[in-house]
């Protein structure tokens, strides 16, 4: 019986790393995806597999593509496809570096790292901006509908399409701005998370307000802050049961659908996005056999 893999249902965690891979050019990708099914992922590792590399073995995933670039008025969403992603979650920094290393060395045959992104959690599951991220999350049977494929049959039951889209802050920026002002962006007040009367069209949760998508688009968000020596912002992770919410989102956000674009976009822009498709585990173990492993 296969289950989706254990790293998605769980809150965010206090730290975590995600590592996108690329396929090295020529090299036979089976032997290292038959050791990666002999590994446990536990609940500390989540694995996904890109569209070319599925492809790449003569099969495919029905629902599985490339992320979509999209140019909005003034804004860019740019696509960065990789083959393979890694999130490694925990609440221990050493033992996040250790398991890196185990992965990166499991299939280094085949792919290296492109992407090494540490995620964390700030304060209560806050955005850098100080907003809480992840209010709106459906929980329950509503995540379980929302984030994992069903119906679809065995090696397909249980997995998930995530997007995963690195956003860099300008909080020089975003720090100019009164409350009020970013209150109105974002659609929610600062102080006390409550979504208020008013706000402009603009506003970001009302971009995304995921009930007033037709049809509805729900997606389980598991987005972390990310800071290094190149800049700080949000790893934005969506996964679903397909890549549809999140495109019909992003969509909205770039303004593609009534010329409006996200008020994010003021002191926030995407620099990568990929999508891959995150198999299901048997036993604790992956499950490959839709894609014939
Ligand atoms: C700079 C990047 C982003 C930041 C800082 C950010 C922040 C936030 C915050 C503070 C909220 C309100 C609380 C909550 O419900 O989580 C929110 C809601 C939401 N965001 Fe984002 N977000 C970002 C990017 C995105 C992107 C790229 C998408 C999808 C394409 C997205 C989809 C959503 C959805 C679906 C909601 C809930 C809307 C609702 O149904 O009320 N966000 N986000």
């Amino acid at each position: 019986m296969s289950s989706p893999q254990a790293t998605i249902t769980p809150p965010i965690p206090d730290h975590s790393r995600y590592i996108e891979f690329a396929g090295l050019h020529g090299k036979d990708v089976t032997e290292v995806l038959k050791s990666l099914k002999s590994l446990e992922l536990n609940d500390q590792i989540l694995v996904g597999f890109g569209p070319g590399l599925v492809s790449g073995l003569d099969k495919s995933i029905t629902g599985l593509h490339g992320f979509k670039s999209l140019t909005g008025p003034g804004v860019e969403v740019p696509a960065t496809q990789g083959d393979l992603l890694c999130w490694i979650r925990g609440d221990d920094r050493g033992e996040i570096a250790r398991l890196s290393r185990v992965f990166i060395r499991l299939v280094a045959s085949a792919f290296r790292p492109v992407r090494i992104i540490n995620g964390f959690k700030y304060k209560t599951g806050l955005d850098l901006t100080g907003y809480e991220d992840g209010t709106e999350n459906p929980t329950g049977d509503a995540a379980d509908a929302a984030a994992f494929v069903s119906g679809a049959g065995h090696g397909l039951d249980g997995s998930s399409f995530v997007a995963v889209q690195q956003w860099l802050h300008d909080m020089d920026v975003f720090d100019k701005y009164s409350t009020d002002d970013t209150d109105d962006m974002i659609g929610r007040r600062q102080s006390d998370n409550v979504e208020f009367e008013g706000s402009p069209v603009s506003a970001h949760v009302k971009r995304t307000a995921q009930e007033s998508f037709t049809p509805e688009a729900f997606v389980l968000r598991r987005s972390m802050p990310w800071s290094n020596a190149d800049g700080e912002g949000l790893m934005f992770v969506a996964f679903g049961k397909s890549f549809d919410a999140y495109e019909a989102q992003m969509r909205r956000m770039t303004g593609l659908e009534d010329g409006i674009v996200d008020a994010l976009f003021k002191f926030s822009r995407p620099i990568s996005g990929a999508n891959y498709w995150c198999p299901p585990v048997s036993d604790g173990r992956l499950d490959l056999s839709a894609i014939g492993i």
